[in-house]
């Protein structure tokens, strides 16, 4: 669906972005595992401001292909968020529902800003409202894996986004 090198432009315009946006300060990044890693490593690279960046782990309660909104904090972060200024970065914003739940859980953690990088946004899904600050791409309603998304766990080291073509679609 997105070519490896159309990727990478765009994170480093979002990188860019974020060094203005962040001049004076140091950017908390904070990368929800597993999705979000290959998108955190290769937009921090790119960050010209001075980077921190924690990790956690969340599972959401729900069947398969529809999360409840319910998140579970599998690992949690190393370093309070107190007057940090934390950039949440995320692979893909759904149904919104994970996202809603997290953002709100951090928030209250008293940061001195709160903003979230998602690389790609499925805005026909949406249930619930979910702004992300910076955005790669919006994708359509299509089940997509690579740069860091898998489907059962594989894929997440393809360097490009692809689709899952299902035969029984
Ligand atoms: P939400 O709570 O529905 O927004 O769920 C978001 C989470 O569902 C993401 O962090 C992904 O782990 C997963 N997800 C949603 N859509 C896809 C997809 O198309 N491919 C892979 N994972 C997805
Ligand atoms: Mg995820």
């Amino acid at each position: 669906m997105i070519p490896e090198e159309e990727v990478e432009e765009k994170i480093r315009r979002i990188a860019a972005r974020i060094s203005e946006d962040y001049q004076g300060k140091v950017v908390h990044l904070v990368s929800v595992l597993k999705g979000s890693v290959f998108f955190t490593c290769e937009l921090a690279k790119r960050i010209t401001v001075p980077v921190t960046m924690d990790f956690m782990s969340v599972s959401s309660y729900g069947d398969q292909t529809e999360s409840s909104g319910v998140v579970r904090i599998v690992k949690d972060l190393d370093v309070p968020l107190e007057g940090k200024d934390v950039l949440v970065v995320e692979d893909i914003i759904d149904t919104g529902r994970t996202l809603h739940y997290l953002m709100n859980i951090l928030r209250d953690r008293g940061p001195a800003s709160l903003r979230l990088a998602a690389l790609l946004d499925k805005p026909d899904r949406r249930v619930v409202t979910v702004e992300a600050d910076y955005t790669c791409f919006q994708v359509p309603d299509e089940f997509v894996v690579g740069y860091g998304l898998d489907c059962a766990q594989q894929y997440r080291n393809l360097p490009y986004i692809g689709v899952i073509e299902s035969e029984s679609k």
